[in-house]
């Protein structure tokens, strides 16, 4: 199983009832989830995914964070969790997003590239990769800087590297978990 995977389903809390994935992409994530906790009731949503059931616990539908994230309740969900999708949100909607998160999820888990210390080089092949793939979610990609955005929220959040290496030089370099 993909390391960052087998880190996020390690850290679900016990007792856990209800999982909200951000970006689920076609609900890869949760399948396994739900596999493994088949008494958990999952939910995610993507820009990129049509209303389905996948199974009587699993149900994904459409939507774009932070716009669908005030369909829910305060505190609606145990867990949210998002793993390589803040970087499509940008600088303008990224706080409002954070915030949603929080408010929507008892504890939240996020698995993403950002920080301070992105150099000038990855920044400009960065855009570069954004300009060429222009016509799908990757029309904005950015590094947020996630240890100023929690500190002007006034949000205490864990924010640490990566406990794994993917092989890959963007995550293993800016990787970073971030625990609510
Ligand atoms: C690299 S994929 C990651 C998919 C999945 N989270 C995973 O771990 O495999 C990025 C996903 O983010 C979704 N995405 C992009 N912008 C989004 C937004 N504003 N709100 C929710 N999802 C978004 C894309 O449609 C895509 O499915």
């Amino acid at each position: 199983m993909d390391p960052s995977l087998e880190f996020l389903i390690s850290n679900i809390p016990p007792e856990t009832a209800k999982i909200l994935e951000v970006g689920c992409g076609d609900g890869a994530n949760l399948r396994v989830i739900s596999s493994i906790f088949p008494q958990v009731y999952c939910e995610g949503f993507d820009p990129m995914v049509q209303k389905q059931q996948i199974n009587s616990n699993v149900a994904l539908v459409n939507g774009t964070a932070p716009e669908r994230l005030k369909h829910y309740s305060d505190k609606a969900f145990d867990f949210v969790f998002t793993r390589s999708v803040l970087m499509y949100i940008p600088s303008w909607k990224i706080k409002e997003t954070l915030v949603e998160i929080l408010r929507v999820g008892k504890h939240g888990l996020l698995i993403e590239q950002g920080g301070s210390k992105v150099s000038f080089s990855d920044r400009i092949t960065i855009m570069r990769h954004t300009c060429r793939n222009l016509g799908n979610y990757q029309k904005y990609r950015c590094f947020h800087n996630f240890e100023a955005l929690f500190k002007s929220l006034g949000i205490d959040a864990k924010i640490s590297p990566l406990p794994f290496t993917l092989g890959d030089k963007f995550w293993d370099k800016y990787g970073v978990v971030i625990l609510t």
